[in-house]
Parts: structure tokens; C-alpha cells; sequence
């Protein structure tokens, strides 16, 4: 297989990762994806939220959560106290995964598999070298699974702190995982799981005391 840029240059230069992500052919979605979608934030942010992937919006611009799962999200930092410019976004998989409708026309979503996310990681690994958070959020399964391993249950410890393995540990101090923004979207009751989110957001930052 085409797997030319795979490897993340080993420097903690942002823009450099960024160029070099750019070009990467470690997994296959860079052949229908527009581009790779790059974290976003500042280097010396105290927090480093992950997601999923990049959606269909965020594919088109180059920039995580500016789509609805976005929107919501602004939303919910906003009212838990974080600071856009104390967060350094990012996904745990940079290209968007979707297929087509029957009709062609609208790209949907698909959930990335184990070996997107693991072809992926190094580039998480290398964001995380670069801005050193004080603090991991992790948005989704997805997100907290790259990081924190497999076996980890999001829905037994949603909003609490987890520690990171030992081969992580240095690059996460203190992480918390919660639900992803687009599920609250897609729940039965949108302002119960908006609340609970938002609860999950607040106890993350309450952990930067
Ligand atoms: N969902 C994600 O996980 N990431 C994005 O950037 C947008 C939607």
C-alpha cells in the first residue's frame, strides 16, 4: 500500500506537523476526503480537546467542529467556563470517512475503524508533544479509546477524571472523556444530554484549579 507521509516528522513545530499532515497516506481516507483536517488552537493551550473525525463541514473548510457538532459545542464551553483560546481542537482521525447516498449527492458520516484510528494516532501523539496540555477532554468513544485504550468504558466514567496509560501518561497529566457533541444532537431528550454534556465540561474544568 501508498502509505508515503505516514510517519509525523519528529519536531514539536505545529506548522510544520500540519504541512507534513497534509500530504499524509497512512490509511485510506485521504483518497476521497478534500483534505486533512488539522488540530487548531494555540500552542500553548492548558487544554486539548479530541473528537471524532472531521464532518462533511469541517472536511470542506480545513478546520475541526465548525459544523453543527461544533456550534453545540462553543455552546457548551461557553457555559462551563472555557475559554476558546485556553483550548487547543483537534480528532483522534483527520480525514472524513463517509459514503454516499443512493443518489450520490450527500456524504455521510461513517464511524472510523480501528485501523484509522490507529494509523492516525501518531499525529495525536504528536500534537499532545507539541502543546503539552494540562488537561485532555475527550469527545466521543472514539477520541477516548486513541488515548486512553481500548478497553476504556466511556459510559462508566463519563465526566470523571481517568488516568492515562503508561505509555501516555507523560503526554496527558489528567484527562476526561465525555460524549460527543453530535450524539446530543441525535438524543431522544437534546436538553437532558445537553445538560449532562455541559455537567461532563464543567467538572473538566473544574480539574484547571
Ligand atoms: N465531529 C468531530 O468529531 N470532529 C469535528 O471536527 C467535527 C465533528
Amino acid at each position: 500500500a501508498d502509505t508515503r507521509g505516514a510517519e509525523p516528522p519528529d519536531t514539536t513545530d505545529l506548522d510544520r506537523l500540519r504541512s507534513a499532515a497534509a500530504g499524509c497516506h497512512g490509511c485510506a481516507l485521504y483518497q476521497d476526503a478534500t483534505q486533512t483536517v488539522f488540530g487548531e488552537g494555540s500552542k500553548r493551550a492548558k487544554v486539548l480537546v479530541v473528537g471524532e473525525q472531521p464532518g462533511d463541514k469541517e472536511d470542506l473548510a480545513g478546520e475541526p467542529f465548525v459544523g453543527p457538532a461544533g456550534k453545540l459545542l462553543d455552546r457548551a464551553f461557553e457555559e462551563a467556563g472555557f475559554d476558546r483560546k485556553a483550548l487547543y481542537v483537534t480528532n483522534a482521525v483527520k480525514h472524513f470517512k463517509f459514503k454516499r447516498d443512493e443518489r450520490g449527492k450527500r456524504r455521510i458520516h461513517q464511524k472510523p475503524g480501528r485501523t484509522e484510528v490507529v494509523a492516525c494516532r501518531p499525529w495525536l501523539l504528536a500534537e499532545l508533544r507539541a502543546v503539552r496540555p494540562d488537561l485532555v477532554l475527550l469527545l466521543g468513544a472514539t477520541a477516548a479509546q486513541s488515548v486512553l485504550g481500548t478497553k476504556f468504558k466511556l459510559t462508566a466514567h463519563r465526566g470523571e477524571p481517568v488516568e492515562a496509560p503508561e505509555d501516555v501518561a507523560d503526554l496527558v497529566p489528567s484527562a476526561v472523556a465525555t460524549v460527543h457533541p453530535s450524539a446530543i444532537l441525535r438524543a431522544p431528550d437534546r436538553d437532558e444530554a445537553y445538560a449532562a454534556f455541559v455537567q461532563d465540561l464543567k467538572a473538566a474544568h473544574d480539574l484547571l484549579k
